[in-house]
């Protein structure tokens, strides 16, 4: 027998966050950084600075950029837990999982709030805000995500925004999957508050989150924290203060995120990665719907950050064993998180190319294939021993749909 050896490479991740990262992101993190040391502070300012570069703001057009420990929950978290007075009340959009989770997080932080939801597929109007924020004068902040990353539906955070502004509401946006991978321009938006972590479009590894804010409406929020760890106003007072964080710095996702932003600006910018994503996207869509897979959403409404896909029609098709092929191949895949639909995702964020959405497919292909076999094998015996089974019939409705379009 063949000994089970490490591979040459990792799989492909296909997946939005952790997600595939350049060799040089991950060569950056073999140093070990002091977090007293004026080198390893030197570059926390670098990056702060580079976060506001990217949000196309600047501290002397009165924006902020804060420094998280922790994933992306925590940032998110760290906001709500800090902006919001103790008599506020925040109206949360949601159409998916983590709009659902900022609502989790007010109910845990005792924050009184509303919810205006919508299906996992459709994205909030301006004219449903509007209606709710002229019913309720009580509502104080209005909080959205831009890709619900639950399905990979793009909510129209540019034209929200304007809505709570005309009704004077703080505006805050949870831009986790799509900060650095679409442009956003913060002003005309109306945002107040952005947030977004290490590990998603700006192609780096986890260890924290980021907070773009206005100063001073974060300065306003003085003695309202709810939490000491996830204070937003101290965690950016203790950078005023010495430059650092406050406890213990994720000082190697640090130094690879330094890398991940010089790459970023290699690449082009925003609009040159918003390109690729877009083009990996369109590649991967084309070639599912080449071998008969269809993406969830509508096209309307689809980011290029992540596509749901429905399940194969076919009975006997289990997902867990369908993604451990898939992997054994070399590429990693993502389950689905919709509530009215089976489905599962495949981001194409990170380091990946259209060649790869392109090898992904092909990997499909393959396991269904081999699916459909196993899948004929399996009637041939049945039928043998004289049986008949009712999955005959669905193994070759997938088999015919893989081999005629591929074949
Ligand atoms: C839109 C959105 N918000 C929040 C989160 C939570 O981030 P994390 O899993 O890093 O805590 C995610 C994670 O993918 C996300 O996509």
């Amino acid at each position: 027998m063949t000994p089970k050896l490490p591979t040459s490479q990792d799989a492909l991740l296909f997946t939005p966050g952790p997600l595939t990262t350049s060799l040089a992101v991950k060569q950056a993190m073999l140093h070990d950084a002091g977090s007293w040391h004026w080198e390893f502070n030197n570059l926390v300012a670098e990056v702060r600075q580079a976060i506001l570069a990217l949000g196309g703001v600047s501290r002397e057009s009165g924006w902020e950029a804060i420094l998280m420990q922790g994933s992306g929950t925590f940032g998110v978290e760290a906001v709500f837990q800090s902006a919001i007075p103790p008599e506020g009340k925040v109206a949360v959009l949601s159409n998916g999982a983590y709009g659902e989770r900022i609502l989790l997080m007010l109910q845990h932080a005792r924050i009184a709030h509303t919810i205006l939801r919508t299906a996992e597929d459709t994205p909030p109007t301006p004219e449903a805000l509007d209606a709710l924020l002229a019913s309720d004068p009580a509502i104080t902040h209005v909080a959205a995500v831009h890709c619900e990353t639950t399905t990979g539906v793009l909510n129209p955070i540019e034209t929200l925004g304007p809505v709570a502004k005309r009704h004077g509401k703080v505006y805050i946006v949870d831009a986790m999957s799509s900060f650095g991978g679409y442009p956003i321009d913060l002003e005309a938006a109306g945002i107040d508050f952005i947030i977004s972590s290490a590990n998603k479009c700006v192609e780096s590894v986890p260890g924290f989150s980021f907070v773009l804010c206005r100063r001073a409406v974060l300065l306003a929020t003085e003695g309202w924290a709810r939490s000491l760890s996830l204070n937003l106003l101290d965690q950016l007072k203790g950078f005023e203060k010495n430059g650092q964080f406050r406890y213990t710095p994720p000082t190697h996702s640090i130094l690879a995120f330094a890398q991940a932003l010089k790459e970023l600006e290699q690449e082009g910018g925003i609009a040159a990665r918003a390109a690729r994503y877009q083009a990996n996207n369109a590649a991967l869509i084309a070639a599912m719907q080449g071998i008969g897979l269809k993406s969830y959403l509508p096209p309307a409404v689809q980011s290029h950050i992540i596509t749901s896909f429905v399940y194969p029609k076919d009975s006997a098709f289990v997902w867990t064993e369908f993604y451990r092929l898939v992997a054994e191949k070399g590429f990693l895949l993502y389950p689905g998180k919709i509530s009215q639909a089976d489905t599962f995702r495949i981001g194409n964020i990170g380091r990946l190319f259209e060649k790869d959405m392109r090898a992904v497919v092909n990997a499909i292909v393959e396991t269904l294939r081999g699916h459909a076999r196993r899948g004929q094998r399996h009637r041939r015996d049945l039928a043998r021993n004289g049986c008949e089974s009712g999955l005959g019939r669905h193994h070759s409705m997938a088999a015919g749909r893989t081999t005629q379009r591929n074949g």
